[in-house]
């Protein structure tokens, strides 16, 4: 059982295919903690809704470097976090927060990555025309979007008609490999070397 500690901004779409993962006895493990930068997050509803505890931390109260990041890692570390999943989460995690989780924090990106990292991924796409476009969970490092990726889903944009049908078409695939991703770390470990990673079950 491992205890899983999510980030969003949003409406809280990939955050919630984790509660279901858990309800479905998929993933072995329990959301322990949803930490959201803004009180506008959908996600807080769906928080309350699955009576998961949820901490709002606005960059606003923590205006110093790195004061933040130090914020949240006090809230998932008291909550004993072994994962931390950014689903969604809108900033760059800064050193203060990834070094104390490095190699346990992932991130889903909706894009295959490494085309297409930042901001507005699904309006890169549809704005370069790529036929083909998708969704990346990946470790979270220092870059923006360059972790080593852990799971990767191929998505036909081609026929889109705009961003928003490219976001639409690739969000349910981004829900499933976010389920497949926690539900392996919590059934086993993956093992990064250099840049390739490989999945060991646990027997
Ligand atoms: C998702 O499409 C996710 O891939 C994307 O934001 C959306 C959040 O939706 N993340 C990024 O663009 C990170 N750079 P959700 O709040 O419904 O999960």
């Amino acid at each position: 059982m491992i205890r899983i500690g999510v980030l969003a901004s949003g409406r809280g779409s990939n955050f919630q295919s984790i509660v279901d993962g858990i309800k479905e006895k998929e993933i072995d493990g329990e959301v322990v903690a949803l930490v959201v930068d803004t009180p506008e997050a959908g996600a807080i509803e769906r928080a309350q809704a699955n009576g998961i505890p949820y901490f709002i931390v606005e960059k606003k109260d923590y205006p110093g470097k790195g004061g933040m990041d130090r914020r949240i890692v006090e809230i998932l570390k008291g909550k004993k976090v072994d994962l931390v999943v950014l689903a969604g989460y809108m900033r760059i995690a800064g050193k203060e927060l990834l070094e104390p989780f490095r190699g346990r924090m992932i991130n889903i990106h909706p894009a295959l990555l490494p085309s297409f990292p930042g901001l507005d991924a699904q309006k890169q796409a549809f704005d370069y025309g790529v036929r083909v476009s998708g969704c990346t969970v990946h470790f979270v490092d220092e870059g923006t979007d360059t972790g080593p990726v852990i799971e990767q889903t191929a998505v036909y944009i081609g026929d889109c008609k705009d961003a928003h049908e490219v976001s639409e078409r690739i969000l349910p695939f981004e829900h499933k490999a976010m389920r497949k991703v926690v539900a392996n770390f919590s059934k086993g470990k993956y093992v990064v070397e250099g840049r390739k990673v490989r999945y060991e079950a646990r027997l």
